[in-house]
Formats: structure tokens, C-alpha cells, sequence
């Protein structure tokens, strides 16, 4: 098969982030995809050229590749696939990972073409494949995505290792070869258990690099962003998830270290450092604004503009976001909160600005709450007369006077 080109009968069903973004990627590599979503809106939204989501670069891909994508809520369009990308949600139900939407995908795809490929892209605890393959008995072959969200289409077309597991993987295989990652064959379990870990790692990551933060805060000249720089370029400990801030939020991390921690206790085993880093992650929006209490008098009556809602810059997405819990908080201690995001404009009883300067000007505080570059080039002088607290480490503290910023140790 040609390397670059692929082409394949494509189907993927479940149309969100990773699901939509696979679908954009391999047709826009030549291969023919049929896109299923049960949610008619979506389908239609999509049929009409639309992106149901915020993700860069990806409505030029869907655009490159109108010729061989088509969209649809009906599954018995996926009879002729050669290879069917699961990828719909897996939950958390009390804290237990809930499988009900990959067992019934599972089971209508086996309703109309029992031959395909299936492959699993949602994150799913290692077992899952062999029960899926149970209730189909179709050729069952793990293949977790490890894209973020804001860097999906790059992560998906360049990224750092694909892990496929099952016993007959070959086609799917060909179809990532086009990204010349290096690619590890495995087991189903180990494909599953890979993501888990993969993604509980950076959360211990997030949650260490915050409690270093705390720790800076501690002894003045100390600032966590300079010793994360200096832990980083120790080829060990890699320079990457060493961003000091609010914790970690979306909709991967807090969901699969709470599936993975109940999948281990099941089995008898306490996650005790993944436990920590859950429970530290938990405190951490709490723990802040009370800081950021102990720093005024009064939270009460103030006027506080948030920078920034989603869960991270370069996404609309507000899934476990910390800055919709930070605006909760402050609401809960008095504060007149409003908020400036550059990409959501609209969420219920929050009061938004489509003017970042006024939102900043109209406000006697400010707070970061998500990374955007956006924010880190605010004119300095905006900030002046007002109470700034960094909490995502976004501001040069040499141009902006901060009340407080995250790991940085006071003199
Ligand atoms: C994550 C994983 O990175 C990805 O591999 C997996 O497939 C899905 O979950 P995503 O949820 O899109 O991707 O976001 P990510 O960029 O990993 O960030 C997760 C959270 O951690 C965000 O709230 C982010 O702000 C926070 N974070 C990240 C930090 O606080 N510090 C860091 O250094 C990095």
C-alpha cells in the first residue's frame, strides 16, 4: 500500500473530538469515511459544512476532504467498512467507568456489518475489548487516541507513538503508517491499559508540579516556573506537564484517574499515588480562591473579571473546567463575578464580556484562569490600580504588579 495515500473503507461512529478529528484526518488522507452520530443535529450541522466543535485546523480538513466524507445517524450506512472506529463517550457512573454507549454502538455495528475491523479509540479499562468481542464476535482491535484537545488534527496526524492491540491489526496498521510514528503492537490489555497510565502519569505530573508550586510560595525568590524550567531539561523528567496553575480539568484526566483508581481497588489494589493526585487536584480550586481570600480583605461585593472559562486555551470546551469552579466559588464567598473567553460566548448565569478590556476595566481584581496567549498580551497598563492573581502563570510579573501569582515565592 502507498505510504502516504490510504484507501480504506472507513467508519467511524461518535462525532465528537476524537471521533470527528479521526474522520477528518483519514479522509483527508484519501481514505473513504462514513462518519455515524446518533445525535441528529450533529449529523445535520455536518452535513451543512459546520463543525459542531472548536478544534483548529479541523474544518479545513473536513473541507479538504468533502469528496469522501459523508455524515449520517444511520448505521446501516456502515455496512460496506472495511475498519470501524469506535469512539463514542465513556462516562463515569459513581465514579465506575460506564460502558452502556460502547456496548450499544458495539452491538448496532455488528447489526449491519459483523466483518469490519472494530476499533476502539474511546478509553476504556483493560477487558473491554475481550467483552466487546463476546458480544459481536467481530475481530475486536484497541487503538486509544492520545490527543489533546486545541492540537487534536496534529496530535492525530503527527503523534509521538500509536499503540494498537489485538491479534489481527494489520489493516489498521496501514491506515496510521501515513504518519510515520513509531508504532507498538500489543495486546488489547496492555493497548487499554497504556492510555490509563499514559494519562494518570501527567496527572501525577500536574498535581506534583502545583504542590512544588505551593512549596515556592513558601520561600521568597523562589518561582516554580523557573525550577519546572530546570527539573524539564533533565531528559528524565521531560519539560512537558510541568505548567503550574489551577489543576488539571477537561474531559479525560479527571474521569479516567477516578475509572482507573475503581478498576484497581476492584481488583484489591490501592492507586495510592494516583489517589493523591486525584485528591490534590480536587482541593486545588478550593484551596486557591481561598488564597486569593486571605490576600483582600473581602471577597464580598467585589467586583471579579475571570480570563478565560474552558478548561484550556485554544478549545471552547468547559467539561471539568477549574475556572467555572473558581466562579462558583467566588460567587459562594460574595463576589460579583464576570468573565471574558474568546471563544465561549454564552453559558447560562455567568456574566460575559465580549470586550476583554472592559471586562478588565469594569473589575477592581483580576484572574487568570485559563492559559490563552490572548491574555498574556493585555496591555499592562489595563491592569493598573487592580488586584491581579495569576493563577495560570500567564503575566510577566516584571510588567504586571501581581497580588499573587501561582509558585511565586514573595520577598
Ligand atoms: C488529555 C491528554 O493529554 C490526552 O493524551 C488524552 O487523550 C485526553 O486527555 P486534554 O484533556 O485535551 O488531553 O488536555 P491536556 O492538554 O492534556 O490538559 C489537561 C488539563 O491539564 C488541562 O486542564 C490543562 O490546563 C492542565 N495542565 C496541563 C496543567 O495544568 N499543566 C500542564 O503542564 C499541562
Amino acid at each position: 500500500m502507498d505510504k502516504e495515500r490510504c484507501h480504506v473503507r472507513i467508519g467511524v461512529v461518535g462525532l465528537g473530538y476524537v471521533g470527528l478529528v479521526t474522520a477528518a484526518v483519514l479522509a483527508s488522507r484519501g481514505n473513504s469515511v462514513t462518519g455515524v452520530d446518533v445525535d441528529v443535529s450533529r449529523i445535520q450541522m455536518l452535513k451543512r459544512g459546520k463543525s459542531p466543535i472548536f478544534e483548529p485546523q479541523l474544518d479545513e480538513r473536513i473541507g479538504n476532504a468533502r469528496s469522501n466524507i459523508e455524515f449520517s445517524e444511520d448505521y446501516s450506512k456502515l455496512s460496506d467498512c472495511e475498519v470501524i472506529f469506535l469512539c463514542v463517550p465513556t462516562p463515569n457512573t459513581d465514579n465506575r467507568i460506564d460502558l452502556r454507549y460502547v456496548m450499544a454502538a458495539a452491538a448496532e455495528i455488528k447489526e449491519y456489518n459483523a466483518s469490519s475491523d472494530l476499533v476502539i479509540k474511546s478509553t476504556v479499562l483493560p477487558g473491554t475489548a475481550r467483552k466487546v468481542s463476546e458480544l459481536t464476535g467481530m475481530n475486536v482491535v484497541s487503538n486509544p487516541e492520545f490527543t489533546r484537545e486545541g492540537s487534536a488534527v496534529h496530535d492525530t496526524e503527527k503523534p509521538d507513538r500509536i499503540v494498537i492491540g489485538g491479534k489481527s491489526v494489520e489493516r489498521v496498521r496501514e491506515i496510521w503508517e501515513f504518519t510515520g510514528s513509531p508504532i507498538i503492537v500489543t495486546t488489547n490489555e496492555n493497548a487499554e491499559l497504556i492510555k490509563y497510565a499514559s494519562n494518570a502519569f501527567l496527572a501525577v505530573k500536574i498535581s506534583f508540579i502545583n504542590q512544588i508550586a505551593d512549596l515556592c510560595e513558601k520561600i521568597p525568590g523562589t518561582d516554580v516556573n523557573v525550577v519546572a524550567e530546570g527539573m524539564g531539561l533533565d531528559r528524565r523528567i521531560g519539560r512537558e506537564f510541568l505548567r503550574a496553575g489551577l489543576g488539571y480539568g477537561g474531559s479525560c484526566f479527571p474521569k479516567d484517574t477516578v475509572a482507573m483508581s475503581s478498576f484497581a481497588k476492584e481488583k484489591g489494589l490501592d492507586l495510592s499515588i494516583v489517589n493523591s493526585a486525584i485528591q490534590y487536584n480536587d482541593n486545588r480550586v478550593p484551596f486557591l480562591v481561598k488564597r486569593i481570600e486571605e490576600n483582600l480583605d473581602t471577597l464580598n461585593g467585589k467586583r471579579v473579571c475571570v480570563l478565560g472559562l474552558s478548561f484550556k486555551d485554544n478549545t471552547g470546551d468547559l467539561r471539568e473546567s477549574r475556572s467555572l469552579m473558581i466562579i462558583e466559588n467566588l460567587k459562594r464567598r460574595g463576589a460579583v463575578v464576570r468573565a471574558y473567553d474568546p471563544v465561549v460566548h454564552y453559558i447560562g448565569d455567568i456574566d460575559l464580556y465580549d470586550d476583554l478590556s472592559k471586562c478588565i476595566s469594569d473589575s477592581e481584581i483580576v484572574i487568570t484562569a485559563t492559559e490563552w496567549t490572548e491574555f498574556s498580551k493585555i496591555n499592562p497598563s489595563l491592569f493598573r490600580g487592580k488586584e491581579v492573581f495569576d493563577l495560570r502563570r500567564i503575566l510577566d510579573p516584571k510588567e504586571v504588579k501581581l497580588t499573587m501569582g501561582v509558585g511565586i515565592g514573595k520577598n
